[in-house]
């Protein structure tokens, strides 16, 4: 497994997370087997939300990590609150974030987060507010580290103005499919394709400048959860040259996706969802795997880009 350390910590976590959106889906004994097979293949990062079953991803996680020989302590939790699903509402009050921790602290059966992430940005947000919210949960030892996810960087910038505690990472969408948090940097200033819109203020490049580690979420789907592009007739193209690739590092197509994320130099994490064994396994492969620079730009280009 290849680590990495995030800026002021935490240290040597897996560049691959477990992400736990799906594992509602899961009975607790099959959460179990996740769990000690991800932990075995080196992983020893865990991306939660008290949205992923409105709690139940949280508390069929607790449950299951009792059933292993996984210690607590030996993992880095993360967990996100802001959506909330009781209203129909994004939420970053102090109130909510507060209540949202003890509601994950509770379901998820410890006395600490490692991580806590802001999850989607609430329009209506107050930075005064969230300041007090992590000075609060800082201080009572339940955070140990603090993010955002879906952030632009001037809302960030915003946050910063109040929030004294690092905000150290921030969790975007990024697979071959979903890259437009890349294209817009190499078709800036075209007029003739609307893969130059700037759809995010640039949050690539603030991020890599202002050493906030970046987790690539979806990996493997076609738009928002349409289904996994690899072996999906509807990308021949995309899928010859992951075939090919596989077949030189002796690995699957899906690992030669994750390899392609791994491979950018804003040296990311990548949080798998799949909650089967085999295919998690599968996915690790990718950390074995140095793509070439043409390599990497062969699969960008067979996902239906072209150089300007
Ligand atoms: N911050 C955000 O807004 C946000 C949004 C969405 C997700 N996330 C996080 O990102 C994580 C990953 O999202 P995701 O589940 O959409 O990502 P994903 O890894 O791209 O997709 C996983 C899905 O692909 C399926 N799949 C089919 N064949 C597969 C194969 N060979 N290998 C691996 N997977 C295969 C999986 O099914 P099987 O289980 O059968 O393998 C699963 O349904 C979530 O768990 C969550 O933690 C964050």
């Amino acid at each position: 497994m290849q680590t990495l350390s995030i800026a002021s910590g935490p240290e040597n976590v897996s560049r691959i997370i477990l992400g736990c959106m799906r594992m509602p889906a899961l009975s607790t004994e099959d959460a179990a087997k996740m769990i000690s097979t991800a932990y075995e293949l080196g992983i020893n990062y865990i991306d939660h939300a008290t949205c992923y079953g409105a709690g139940e991803a949280e508390t069929r996680f607790a449950e299951a990590l009792a059933l292993t020989d996984v210690k607590r302590e030996d993992l880095i939790i993360q967990s996100k609150c802001g959506i909330r699903t009781d209203v129909k509402t994004f939420d970053w009050s102090k109130s909510n974030i507060i209540e949202s921790v003890d509601g994950i602290l509770k379901r998820l059966k410890t006395d600490y987060l490692d991580v806590l992430l802001l999850h989607r940005p609430d329009l209506l947000f107050d930075p005064e507010q969230v300041a007090e919210a992590f000075d609060e949960l800082e201080a009572s030892g339940k955070v140990r580290n603090f993010g955002v996810s879906n952030t632009m960087p001037m809302q960030i910038e915003l946050l910063k103005k109040f929030v004294k505690q690092p905000l150290k990472i921030n969790q975007l969408q990024l697979s071959l499919e979903q890259s437009q948090l890349i294209d817009q940097d190499l078709y800036m200033n075209n007029k003739t394709t609307e893969m130059s819109v700037m759809r995010d203020g640039g949050a690539l490049d603030y991020c890599r400048l202002n050493d906030i580690t970046i987790q690539a979420w979806s990996p493997l789907q076609v738009g928002m959860f349409k289904g996994n592009f690899v072996d999906n007739p509807e990308f021949p193209e995309l899928n010859a040259v992951l075939g090919k690739l596989a077949e030189k590092y002796g690995v699957t197509k899906t690992a030669i996706a994750i390899a392609w994320i791994l491979r950018h130099p804003a040296k990311m994490q990548v949080i798998a969802g799949t909650m089967n064994p085999v295919h998690l396994k599968e996915m690790v492969e990718a950390c074995k795997v140095e793509l070439t620079h043409e390599e990497w730009y062969e699969l960008y280009l067979s996902s239906g880009k072209f150089l300007p």
